[in-house]
């Protein structure tokens, strides 16, 4: 049975009738204006490029400037995306084989996971634990690999969480895959997002050789409208999800791949990572303030990265029905957790703007209030 994307359903449905839209997970994007600005896109010649099909797999310059991101990679390991989102379901299709079987950790973002279900694959779930700020269950994970195991997915640093592995759990997962040759899928979207540091996380590529890499411009970059990600990979794997790419898509857009090859210009990369955690830092703060004037009522694990984080909380209601009161009395769409199997928890986006955060959390705050006097 068609497993559909909940996550994705949920805010499609949602996202853009609502007033407070606190379920996004990248950074308050950039208009193509301050796009155009930061990253000095030379109009008269983007306005020169024919609106043709581009290089199908990615104009050479860009995959030589995503390669570059990459020790030891070459414009041959990189095939370009639209968006993360095919680069994670190309994956999916190209590495599973029949009596394969494939790990992914809870909670996070389902997207591979969710195309092996719908691919007739076996999904085995390893928990992050909360009580640990969601550290890997390493014993777990050891005791669910096995000769079939095809494929580990991480998504690192985390979504929902924020949380980034530790070198402990970054060393474990690369010697279960190492253990039974499964190839390590890596989304990392969040890299370059850190709430406490400059330097990005540091990708898994050129730990192991079976390595797939994936990222895209929707989250430390600010422009998910774009739709433009890629994978990094040996060869051979990237020319197999060429040849799938080219039934899904043919190609990115060109204007697209045109603004990314700008926006990855060292000078502009730098800026637009840096306008990203400068919302992340000021936007978490601004929401842990929101969450402790409630005492007794939330606990969240601080996220380390990304736009997000996953707070619990100790109130008389599930989180489906917290997070439809909040869209019903308050406009405001927070994704409920069991949209990433877990209870008491929602996530929330706070890397917006700071107006809009405080009048959001001002009806958020009012919505709690009611369902701690038993409204
Ligand atoms: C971990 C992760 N991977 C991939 C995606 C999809 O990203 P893209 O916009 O690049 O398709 C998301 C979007 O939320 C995400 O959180």
């Amino acid at each position: 049975m068609f497993q559909p994307f909940a996550i994705e359903q949920y805010m499609s449905e949602n996202e853009h009738s609502v007033k407070y839209h606190f379920a996004e997970s990248g950074v308050h994007p950039l208009t193509f204006a301050e796009l155009f600005e930061l990253a000095k896109v030379d109009t008269p010649s983007l306005f020169a490029t024919l609106v043709d099909y581009p290089q199908v797999n990615g104009l050479q310059s860009l995959r030589e400037k995503i390669a570059s991101l990459y020790t030891g990679a070459t414009a041959e390991n990189v095939l370009v995306t639209i968006g993360a989102s095919e680069a994670n379901t190309l994956v999916a299709a190209t590495l599973l084989q029949p009596g394969d079987n494939m790990i992914r950790f809870r909670p996070t973002y389902e997207q591979l996971s969710g195309n092996a279900v719908n691919l007739g694959f076996e999904v085995r779930t390893v928990d992050m634990m909360e009580s640990e700020a969601w550290a890997l269950d390493t014993d777990s994970l050891r005791q669910q690999t096995d000769k079939d195991t095809r494929i580990i997915h991480v998504v690192n640093p985390n979504n929902p969480t924020g949380r980034i592995l530790t070198s402990k759990d970054r060393q474990a997962l690369v010697s279960a895959a190492a253990g039974v040759g499964a190839w390590i899928v890596a989304d990392e979207v969040y890299a370059g997002t850190e709430l406490n540091s400059d330097t990005p996380t540091p990708s898994f590529w050129g730990e192991y050789e079976r390595v797939i890499a994936i990222n895209s411009m929707s989250k430390a970059y600010g422009l998910p409208g774009l739709r433009l990600g890629w994978m990094v990979g040996p060869a051979e794997v990237i020319e197999a999800c060429w040849r799938r790419h080219e039934y899904a898509a043919i190609a990115a857009t060109i204007f697209s791949m045109k603004l990314a090859d700008y926006a990855l210009g060292e000078s502009a990369r730098e800026k637009l990572r840096a306008r990203a955690r400068t919302l992340i830092r000021r936007g978490f703060d601004t929401f842990a303030a929101a969450l402790n004037s409630h005492p007794g009522v939330f606990s969240v694990v601080a996220p380390q990265a990304s736009a997000m984080s996953f707070p619990r909380f100790d109130l008389p209601i599930s989180s489906d029905d917290l997070a439809r009161r909040l869209l019903k009395e308050e406009d405001v769409l927070v994704i409920p957790g069991t949209k990433f199997g877990v209870e008491s928890h929602f996530r929330f986006s706070s890397a917006l703007l700071e107006d809009h955060l405080q009048a959001g959390l001002s009806r958020f705050n009012s919505l709690i209030t009611k369902v701690m006097a038993g409204d």
